[in-house]
């Protein structure tokens, strides 16, 4: 399971860039509304439950491997709508998936080699899989001062032992891995125009909570938001 929790309540919040995301590729699902459809790290559980509003004959199951998203996602109601709470790297399901979705959170899984075999086995013959999630130059300025904040001396000892928490491959590494999988058919592409635009304002600072912060909050305990806040 994953070592990061996360406050389901404030990403509902604070998530509007992530929802446009994910609503964005969810249209481009066509769905048919009989499809039975996974949803790989669901958080707060909005895009799962706005997914199965589009499939009334179908069924869809959201997985996250955080208990307070879990807690949040569990209160949204639909006869076709199920959360569970798990470990994206543990999926063992077989042919039991029209379509595998996920938005903004694969970049936490690190093999992806598995995941996606472990994917190709959960989808039913024909099905698909859309995946939205962070890839090389993401929020580059964030990650280059987390590295800063990470190397100064008063907090590298915060950091021994620290492994760099996410999977953000560029599009050729990931045709690559791809390729060895066995999908009949892929694309790889990059999503949004810029990957650099949503962390590119060094003015601002990024609040503890936030999913992108946890793991260097984590490892700094009581000197999180002066280490995070300083460096800007
Ligand atoms: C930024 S949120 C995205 C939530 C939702 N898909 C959305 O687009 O609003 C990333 C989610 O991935 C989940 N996650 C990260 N690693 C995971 C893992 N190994 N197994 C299951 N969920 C994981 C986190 O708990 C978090 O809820």
């Amino acid at each position: 399971m994953t070592q990061f929790e996360f406050d389901g309540e404030k990403y509902k919040q604070a998530s509007k860039h992530q929802k446009e995301w994910g609503r964005k590729l969810i249209s481009e699902l066509d769905l048919q509304g009989d499809e039975e459809i996974l949803d790989l790290g669901c958080g707060d559980g909005a895009l799962t439950e706005h997914i199965a509003m589009l499939v009334p004959k179908g069924r869809v199951v959201g997985i996250d491997a955080s208990e307070g998203m879990i807690q949040t996602a569990q209160k949204l109601q639909q006869p076709n709508l199920s959360f569970h709470r798990a470990d994206i790297h543990d999926i063992a399901y077989e042919n039991q998936f029209h379509v595998v979705f996920s938005n903004a959170a694969l970049h936490w899984i690190k093999n992806h080699k598995r995941l996606l075999e472990n994917t190709l086995k959960a989808l039913k013959v024909g099905g698909r899989t859309a995946w939205n999630f962070a890839s090389k130059g993401t929020c580059v300025n964030f990650h280059e001062t987390v590295k800063t904040v990470m190397d100064l001396p008063a907090y590298k000892e915060f950091f021994v032992g620290f492994e760099w928490p996410w999977y953000m491959p560029d599009k050729e590494e990931y045709v690559s891995l791809i390729e060895t999988i066995g999908f009949s058919r892929w694309e790889v592409r990059y999503a949004l125009p810029s990957r650099r635009t949503l962390c590119t304002q060094p003015h601002r600072a990024y609040a503890p909570w936030q999913c992108l912060c946890r793991p260097a909050v984590v490892a700094l305990g009581q000197k999180t938001t002066g280490a995070l806040v300083a460096s800007h």
